[in-house]
């Protein structure tokens, strides 16, 4: 392909549209909290479509209340590219997570705009719906884009004495019982790419400015009960108590051994648990908390899930229910190497690495869609954390890396993304 001359985005207006989206949620000392369709969610939402309607993108919202700006190229029947991530946060997050996906995307359409670039194809930058987990089991909105929620997700979260993923779509003006009407086909897509920090530290103690990524993450995630009886806490005396509390306490530590004894580089986690009817003058009678486990292989994942079952098995008033079971998902080479290649031309470090956090990307890539991600360093490898932070440059080196990838990108032939793209200055 003809090669092209690559833009330079504007980094301080990427910061500070970061800056600005970053103050609806935030609190002092309590960092930035926009869980999925929450009222800050929503207000993120309307901040978004103003700019992307600013930026000249038609804006619509899906079923699944997706966020989808899209910038017309005239070109009828060439595939899109997309590139997106999400505006929600996890409760106390951080200014960066998600944001910088999306708020990258738009302003590459600014800088495409504004030097008067022609795409060979449509550019869509995409907000997903609840990456977060607010509903329970996380990239809702990007697996009902592809057609892969499981039965049952929109009412899920009402288990934890949460809204469910359907209230809250109704909430936000959607019919839930719609939601198949956000699912599309991955043919439709040349191929989706997603900027993200890489909430972890390993750039950032190497040096290096630009990851790669290679593949997402595995995740397995269970929902356990466990059931004892509510009690009197003065008057019951311990030895004629039920405590659901006391009866699970023994898999809080277990869970980190099983995982070690498994794999040194697997994660389990318990990072949600609630007692009911929780108040200090009740024995607890019922303990419920969620199991995550994080590995490359299927198998490790499985295996801690056996023991979990077998636990619960072997033990009275023990439920345990699958949330999610998302496998390790490897991006597609060309992009890989499309990243590799930009960060080169851009005289940027850059390591291919794979990402220990979940992304919408894992969704795209899962149905099929050519997907890659680009990682830059955040402050200590923090996230999920008020205390999240990048610096303005690394932002902005994201930006332009993103920017010449997806030019790259754009210009191939429907198709051709499976082979080496190539483009430069
Ligand atoms: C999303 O941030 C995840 O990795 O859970
Ligand atoms: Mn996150
Ligand atoms: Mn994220």
């Amino acid at each position: 392909m003809k090669s092209v001359t690559v833009p330079r985005i504007n980094g301080q207006r990427l910061w500070a549209d970061l800056m600005a989206l970053g103050e609806i949620g935030f609190a002092e000392g309590r960092g930035v909290t926009r869980t999925a369709l929450s009222d800050a969610d929503l207000a993120g939402r309307e901040w978004l479509v103003g700019k992307f309607r600013e930026a000249g993108l038609d804006v619509r919202i899906d079923a699944a209340c997706n966020v989808i700006g899209r910038l017309r190229s005239g070109q009828t029947g060439a595939g899109l590219v997309a590139v997106g991530s999400h505006l929600d946060t996890v409760p106390q997050g951080g200014r960066f997570d998600g944001m910088l996906g999306i708020l990258a995307g738009l302003e590459c359409v600014r800088t495409i705009r504004e030097h008067g670039m022609e795409l060979p194809r449509d550019l869509e930058v995409i907000d997903f719906t609840d990456e977060e987990a607010a509903h329970n089991a996380g990239t809702l909105g990007s697996r009902a884009m592809m057609g892969l929620l499981k039965d049952g997700e929109l009412e899920r979260s009402v288990k934890q004495g949460r809204p469910s993923f359907a209230d809250d779509l109704r909430k936000a003006g959607k019919d839930p019982t719609r939601i198949g009407e956000a699912c599309r086909d991955a043919k439709e897509f040349t191929c989706y790419l997603e900027l993200h920090i890489e909430q972890g530290a390993r750039l950032e103690s190497q040096g290096i400015q630009i990851g790669a990524v290679t593949a997402i993450v595995g995740i397995y995630r269970y929902l356990v009960t466990v059931e004892g009886a509510p009690a009197h806490a003065g008057t019951t005396p311990m030895t004629l108590r039920n405590d659901a509390l006391v009866k699970a306490a023994p898999l809080f530590t277990l869970l980190p051994e099983w995982v070690k004894a498994r794999d040194p580089e697997m994660v389990g986690t318990i990072g949600y648990l609630e007692l009911f009817p929780g108040v200090p003058n009740v024995v607890p009678g019922r303990c419920q908390f969620v199991v995550e486990v994080r590995s490359q292989r299927s198998t490790d994942m499985v295996h801690i899930r056996e023991l979990l079952k077998a636990y619960a098995a072997s033990r009275e008033g023990w439920c345990v229910e699958t949330i999610l079971e998302k496998e390790w998902t490897p991006c597609a080479e060309p992009l890989i190497q499309a990243v590799v290649d930009a960060a080169s031309k851009e005289g940027l470090s850059c390591i291919r690495m794979p990402s220990g956090a979940g992304h919408d990307a894992q969704s795209l890539a899962a149905a099929g869609v050519p997907t890659g991600m680009i990682f830059v360093p955040c402050r200590r490898g923090v996230s999920h954390s008020p205390g999240e932070w990048t610096e303005p440059e690394r932002a902005a080196d994201g930006c332009q890396v993103l920017l010449r990838t997806l030019l790259s990108l754009a210009g191939q032939q429907q198709g051709e993304v499976g082979r080496v793209p190539h483009s430069g200055a």
